[in-house]
């Protein structure tokens, strides 16, 4: 009989009956059998059975207090349960692992030559039986024993307290991390790497040890990891006044990693596509994406390790607020603008489908099969949008106050998401009691918005309401607390004094009812409404803004973002008009009015980086979120034709841009001649059609990753002649560096041609390839099928069935990355009926597997459950 998962409650927590207060923990390392003893001081504080988690593991020897001890069972969950045990004991457990034979990166396994650990969430269970929970905390005393010559460095949590030589060429090291940590902080690395060392002082004059380790000759491309540790521990202490708490950190890049990077305390393990970097191997946006995630694991030291999670429902309680922690370091750093609109469109693009599908949660979920599920773009990117909202109805200073108190409050503990808002609310003085209802519903608001002009009084009404859609977990949705941030323009552009009742307001409008409206006075001309600035909530917005008045606020709006923001509206509107035209078989063409307003951007002077992301068409996903019905071919042949248009039509005003852009860029990594490359790169890839020529010149005579990739990109969508020669030249160069090779990987698999599909599948024996390293698999087979839509579904389903195949395989050796994988597969709902009949064929044999792993199986249930209804 097939056992189906069985689902967790958030409703149903129930604190530990016993907990860990200590525990000292021994590795013999080996591939095939690591042996692992672990003495751990269990104390009982509620009532209750003993009940340990372990999963894969060889139980040798388990004893208390010295003694032999053989009352366990394995119980209905798998959990070790000790039948009658003393009040408080220490309890020995040896278990064996084979670290070798672990593919799912989960618990301890072998990335090419060195151990390393990954234990959130669930992992440490595969290490050795315990109270995997994130409510108990530990100290930890870790003592590591491997060959000396292949593991000259030893490395855990906390601060280096003892070593010595053992028989047999083996070595040891002994760590102890003073602060107490649940079991997913947990961390070992083993290897032999190259090590980069730094150091920073505290603002109160501690000195810290900084140590990055690399893989043999990487070391010329460590140092923008290193400088954005030093420049994120410097900007905690100025803006959120943390400071760091151990005498050394320590940062590993490892190549076979599941995620971007774990926070383990003391001891941070980065997939090495977010530490090794230089301007020849990575791109810019590689730059800021290695500043931003070694921001957000440092600031998880304070948001997640010294204040951790009660249980994994609360998982946004620190990836919500880290997330906000590191968008606002970036924006702090960098372009806050440009920012912002970086994360609204992975919002709009993916978090938004995320909630029209199979698997919309709440940011706090209340049901979970597979925690891995649940490492969300809802959880993470959504969680930090609600963090945002908080900060702008308290303003920086009331929200520091209640980051002071949650700290002083909870140092040490392992809290909800509600202790958190308490503590916002107490620090402030602000009722927060309407808006938590964010962490308990799904789905996506919409905010309609409508006004009324009075001419005779010179006033205007704006009415705003709201709804949010059902989504597939939840049928009853109710109002929230949605801050809308408006702007008033005049006819000739200026701002409007915000007035009600003759007293001045704040751009700030609180919707809290399912309908509202605001009497605005002294109003001189009909305004035109600029409104969530910033993009002030995670809301659609509906409106019928006329093309000129969407033009008034690309012109006109002191907000960067809403500025953006109305030129996306003013894409999405032709878009949603052409895609009807081809669909009744017409002739598409593009507007004058639309041309003249890209042309005027082009000339207008303005931040570059701001000006490429206006001159950045939305993406497919993004646009495709603004339909009812997805008609895939359609929207791509639009889209298409409107950048081919405009790249006709304004060549000549492209090629000045770029000559402009050459002239400026002084090939630095500062944010202003990233800015020019960014803004190059659009123009080459506008250009590529006309001018084939400069494309292979800047391929070949440019030393910056990011020229190169940027002319291999144009390359691509013009499909140049000289394509092919530009890709075997880089194939050539990099096909020894698995990092570098990803770029050419994603590239290939999202190339617009019939045979893209078989182009993918032979490069799946390309010697680069490797299909048990998460970041190869991600870069030709997730491009392929999330970034290559028109492709992926084809008509004859053959892109279903690709994936299906891969899912299959991948099921039993990584489920975590397979159900990662899978999502173009089950966020289908909005396609016609054919593609849907293929893709339910494609999840029920998904579903028939023998041995689907409970990763898969929840998501491939929910989808079929979505698309049957
Ligand atoms: N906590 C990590 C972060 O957000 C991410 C993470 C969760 C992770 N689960 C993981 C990383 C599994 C690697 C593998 O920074
Ligand atoms: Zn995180």
């Amino acid at each position: 009989m097939i056992m189906q998962p069985k689902a967790k409650f958030r409703a149903d927590y129930q604190g530990p009956a016993f907990t860990i207060d200590s525990v000292a923990l021994d590795f013999y390392l080996d591939p095939a059998s690591t042996r692992v003893t672990a003495r751990s001081l269990v104390r009982r504080i509620a009532d209750g059975p003993l009940c340990l988690d372990g999963e894969q593991l060889q139980l040798l020897s388990l004893k208390i207090d010295g003694q032999d001890y053989s009352e366990f069972e394995h119980n209905a969950q798998g959990q070790l349960e000790l039948k009658s045990v003393p009040e408080q004991f220490e309890l020995e457990i040896v278990t064996e692992i084979a670290p070798a034979e672990n593919k799912a990166l989960e618990g301890l396994y072998l990335s090419g030559d060195a151990y390393c650990t990954q234990c959130e969430a669930e992992g440490f269970r595969r290490i050795t039986y315990f109270l995997d929970r994130p409510d108990v905390l530990a100290k930890y005393t870790t003592t590591v024993h491997a060959p000396k010559a292949n593991f000259p460095f030893l490395l855990s949590n906390g601060n280096k307290v003892d070593s010595g030589e053992g028989e047999n060429g083996y070595h040891w090291v002994r760590w102890e991390d003073p602060f107490p940590k649940p079991s997913y902080l947990f961390a070992l690395v083993a290897g032999d790497f190259d090590l980069m060392e730094d150091s920073f002082t505290t603002r109160s004059g501690r000195e810290v040890a900084l140590q990055l380790f690399v893989d043999r000759g990487n070391l010329d491309r460590a140092d923008h990891a290193m400088l954005s540790l030093k420049n994120a521990m410097a900007w905690d202490e100025q803006r959120f006044g943390l400071e760091y708490d151990l005498d050394i950190y320590m940062i590993v890049a490892v190549d076979f990693f599941n995620m971007g990077a774990m926070e383990n305390k003391g001891l941070n393990v980065f997939n090495s596509k977010y530490v090794l970097a230089n301007k020849a191997t990575a791109t810019d946006s590689d730059f800021l994406g290695i500043e931003a995630v070694i921001g957000h694991e440092y600031f998880h030291n304070w948001t997640g390790n010294r204040i951790t999670c009660r249980d994994w429902f609360q998982l946004s309680l620190k990836e919500g607020l880290t997330v906000f922690r590191d968008q606002e370091f970036s924006s702090d750093l960098g372009s806050r603008a440009v920012n912002r609109i970086k994360n609204v469109r992975i919002l709009r693009g993916h978090q938004f489908a995320e909630d029209a599908g199979p698997m919309a949660h709440p940011i706090r979920p209340d049901k979970v099969i597979e925690m891995n599920n649940f490492y969300t773009l809802t959880v993470y990117e959504k969680g930090s949008e609600v963090i945002r909202m908080l900060h702008t109805l308290l303003g920086e200073q009331a929200f520091q106050k209640g980051m002071q108190l949650y700290v002083k409050r909870h140092d040490g503990q392992a809290v909800t998401c509600d202790d958190f808002v308490a503590a916002m609310q107490d620090a402030s003085g602000v009722d927060l009691t309407l808006f938590k209802r964010w962490y308990s519903q799904s789905g996506t608001p919409v905010v309609s918005l409508s006004g009324h002009y009075d001419l005779a009084n010179k006033r205007y009404t704006l009415e705003l309401s709201q709804r949010t859609p059902v989504t597939a977990d939840q049928q009853d949705k109710l109002p929230l607390h949605i801050p809308v941030s408006i702007e008033l323009l005049s006819a000739d552009g200026e701002s409007i004094p915000l007035s009600v009742d003759g007293a001045e307001v704040s751009p700030v409008l609180h919707l809290t009812e399912e309908r509202q409206s605001w009497e605005f006075d002294n109003v001189g001309s009909k305004p035109v409404v600029v409104a969530l600035q910033d993009f002030s909530a995670p809301v659609r917005l509906e409106s019928n803004y006329s093309f000129a008045e969407l033009m008034h606020i690309v012109e006109h709006a002191h907000n960067s973002f809403a500025r953006w923001d109305a030129m996306q509206s003013i894409v999405v509107m032709w878009m949603q008009e052409a895609v009807g035209v081809l669909q009744a078989g017409e002739q598409l063409r593009i507007p004058a009015e639309l041309i003249s307003l890209v042309e005027s951007i082009l000339q207008q002077s303005m931040d570059a980086a701001f000006k490429a992301e206006l001159l950045t068409l939305p993406s497919e996903s993004e646009l495709a979120d603004s339909f009812d019905e997805v008609d895939i071919d359609a929207i791509a042949t639009a889209r298409d034709f409107l950048f081919e248009s405009l790249a006709e039509s304004l060549d000549a005003q492209f090629e000045q841009l770029e000559l402009e852009c050459q002239k400026h860029d002084q090939q630095s990594l500062n944010h202003a001649d990233m800015g020019w490359r960014a803004l190059r790169g659009v123009c080459l890839v506008y250009l590529g059609f006309s001018k084939p020529g400069l494309i292979v010149d800047v391929y070949q005579n440019s030393h910056l990753m990011t020229d190169k990739l940027a002319a291999l990109g144009a390359a691509n969508r013009a499909k140049i002649a000289e394509r092919d020669a530009m890709f075997g030249d880089y194939e050539q160069q990099w096909q020894h560096d698995g990092l570098v090779m990803d770029k050419w990987f994603s590239l290939q698999a999202c190339q617009h041609r019939d045979d893209v599909l078989l182009r993918v599948r032979e490069l799946m024996s390309h010697p680069s390839f490797s299909f048990d390293n998460p970041n190869r698999l991600r870069s030709l087979v997730g491009a392929f099928c999330a970034a290559n839509p028109r492709h992926f579904h084809a008509k004859d389903g053959s892109g279903y069935a690709f994936l299906g195949e891969i899912l299959t395989r991948l099921n039993s050796s990584n489920p975590q990355v397979a159900a990662r994988l899978i999502t173009p597969l089950i966020q289908t709902k909005k396609l016609d009926s054919a593609r849907k009949t293929l893709i339910i064929k494609q999840l029920k044999k998904l579903l028939a597997l023998p041995d689907l792993s409970k990763d898969l199986f929840e998501k491939v249930d929910k989808a079929l459950a979505q698309l049957q209804e």
